[in-house]
């Protein structure tokens, strides 16, 4: 009698505990207890059998049952918590086989990387990088650059005014910066200043209300035109390679005297089709303007330049529409 239960409490605690590890989650967890240790559960009816045993067999018996109720309480237990630990009843299951996800890597934007370019070669000839406001005023954007109050650039139709009767707009150009860099310090300056500018222009491949320059200042004693040519011709071959060429072609700026704008000739141009395209202007610095920034113009000469960076990529990168770099196309952009 004692043995043959023996064997079924053998049996409850080993069948018990297959299906404790066998459970896949925790409900099919719940009904396994319930089966086991449960009111009506195996366990239960076996310690019914106990007022049936001879009395001298009943503490062995009794010790027994509740050794396999222990054993199947505890492997229960450690089950729940491991269910638990993994993101709980309705959580996720952790799948330690699943592949990672790949991040999605940014770059620069391609002026981005043209202008520090551009920055990069003229730090390698000496000069530093200067910042100025996008808002600007009448006076830093025309007047102190020696543009009259009936320079055809001032109009409403040429010029985002943000505050019309306070003078208030959007720099046209980068050069207001050059007032600032000369209010704060004495010569020698050598700057440059890469900046988004704002043109109440039509907008078609090649132009855009919107885009950037990068304008440099050099004031020290005896700065020349040579050094103006001479500087920029360098340049422009440190950026689109030595077989450049570069021309000037006398112009006007209220700013510089004299002045002129600079045509590129490149092999990337070439093969566009394309003999000389206007790159940048520039010229030497007016006297007016270091008058108005307080520098004796009998002691200092300086030269200026501004040059469009949307320009630069379209001649490096062989693109067509200026338009392209605004429209935050990722097949456009993951180009570069
Ligand atoms: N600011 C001029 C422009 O936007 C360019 C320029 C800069 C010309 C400096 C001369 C000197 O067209």
């Amino acid at each position: 009698m004692m043995s043959e239960l023996r064997q079924q409490l053998d049996q409850i605690k080993a069948d018990g505990l297959a299906e404790i590890a066998a459970a896949a989650d925790l409900p099919a967890l719940e009904a396994v207890r319930v089966k086991y240790l449960g009111r009506k559960g195996s366990v239960q009816t076996a310690f019914e059998k106990l007022p049936t045993l001879p009395k001298e067999e009943r503490p062995a018996f009794g010790a027994l049952a509740n050794q396999t109720r222990d054993a199947l309480t505890t492997a229960l237990q450690e089950r729940k918590a491991l269910f638990e630990s993994a993101g709980g009843p309705r959580g996720p299951k952790l799948d330690l086989t699943l592949p990672g996800r790949a991040p999605v890597i940014g770059r620069p934007h391609p002026i981005t990387q043209v202008t520090d370019e551009v920055v990069r070669i003229f730090r390698r000839m000496g000069f530093s990088v200067a910042d100025g406001p996008d808002i600007e005023t009448e006076y830093y954007n025309f007047d102190a650059l020696n543009t009259p109050a009936d320079h055809p650039a001032r109009d409403v139709q040429d010029t985002f005014y943000i505050e019309r009767e306070k003078g208030v707009l959007l720099r046209t150009h980068t050069s207001p910066v050059q007032v600032h860099v000369m209010e704060k310090q004495q010569p020698p300056v050598r700057v440059v200043v890469p900046g988004r500018c704002y043109r109440r222009d039509e907008i078609d491949a090649t132009h855009h209300a919107n885009f950037h320059q990068v304008e440099g200042l050099y004031v020290d004693r005896n700065v020349s035109v040579a050094n103006l040519m001479g500087d920029c011709e360098f340049f422009f071959k440190q950026l689109l390679g030595p077989e450049t060429r570069v021309r000037f072609r006398p112009h006007f700026f209220p700013f510089t005297e004299p002045s002129y704008e600079i045509d590129l000739n490149s092999p990337a141009l070439r093969m566009a089709g394309r003999e000389w395209l206007e790159i940048a202007g520039c010229g030497m610095v007016n006297p007016r303007v270091f008058e108005s920034v307080g520098y004796d113009p009998e002691q200092w000469t300086g030269y200026a330049f501004g040059m469009g960076v949307e320009r630069i990529a379209m001649i490096l990168y062989g693109i067509d529409d200026i338009r392209l770099f605004y429209e935050n196309d990722l097949r456009f952009l993951r180009q570069f």
